[in-house]
């Protein structure tokens, strides 16, 4: 049977991540949270105090960063890792959300996490989601979906995530790291995040996730 790539692209919290593992899982094939990785350089940076204005720091910052991902088939969770430690939870927190934007719009940052993520696809069959997927890490997608959903209920899937995982944060100000993120990540010179022309839009700010997953898997079986 031949193999795909499926791109996931569009706004933050609008439910990608989510409906992308349960994509994979059907289609038996691996999936790459690319927010994940941003989130992992940006954590490097707060940690090690790198500066986002110097290119030289970034680039020997960038040097010693290796991330990877691994299955917990156990837990059900495919976890970051960042040099050999497991920063699943820590790259989910707010902290990391309020920098993680700017942080990507660093050309050499997403030069070297573009390469990887390129790599990881190499041989297809795999399911990737993000900003830049199926615009500049694989245009040559077999099956781009754009999701977007109403920007209340994105914060209210955030704010459910966050407290799930122990965070206590408002609604405002969640809303508002909402807003930031994507006025930065659709306004950046390097590969800002944009529809690509060939992408199938989907609004499910009125499905549920039984249905985005349904409806995404349908169409790449269409592709398969
Ligand atoms: O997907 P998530 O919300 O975890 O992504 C965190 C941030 O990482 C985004 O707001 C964006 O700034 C950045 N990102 C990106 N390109 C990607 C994936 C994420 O710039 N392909």
């Amino acid at each position: 049977m031949p193999k795909i790539i499926v791109a996931i692209d569009g706004y933050s919290s609008c439910g990608k991540s989510t409906t992308a593992k349960l994509v994979a899982r059907q289609l038996n094939y691996p999936y790459i949270d690319t927010g994940a990785m941003y989130r992992a350089v940006t954590l490097y940076f707060l940690q090690n105090h790198i500066s986002l204005t110097n290119p030289r720091e970034t680039q020997q910052a960038l040097n010693n960063i290796h991330i990877s991902f691994k299955r917990h088939a156990e837990l059900g969770r495919n976890d970051t890792y960042l040099n050999g430690l497991n920063v699943e939870d820590e790259i989910r927190k707010m902290y990391v959300s309020e920098k993680v934007s700017d942080v990507s719009a660093i050309a050499e940052v997403r030069h070297a996490l573009v390469a990887q993520q390129q790599r990881m696809g190499k041989t297809k069959g795999i399911v990737m989601d993000g900003r830049d997927i199926g615009t500049v890490v694989f245009p040559q997608a077999e099956l781009k979906i754009f999701m977007t959903a109403d920007p209340l209920i994105r914060a209210q899937r955030r704010q459910m995530e966050l407290l799930e995982k122990g965070e206590t944060v408002g609604l405002a100000e969640i809303a508002e790291n909402l807003k930031m993120r994507d006025y930065i990540d659709t306004h950046r010179a390097e590969s800002p995040l944009k529809q690509a022309e060939d992408a199938i839009y989907v609004d499910n700010s009125l499905m549920t996730l039984d249905e985005q997953v349904e409806l995404v898997v349908r169409l790449a079986d269409e592709q398969i």
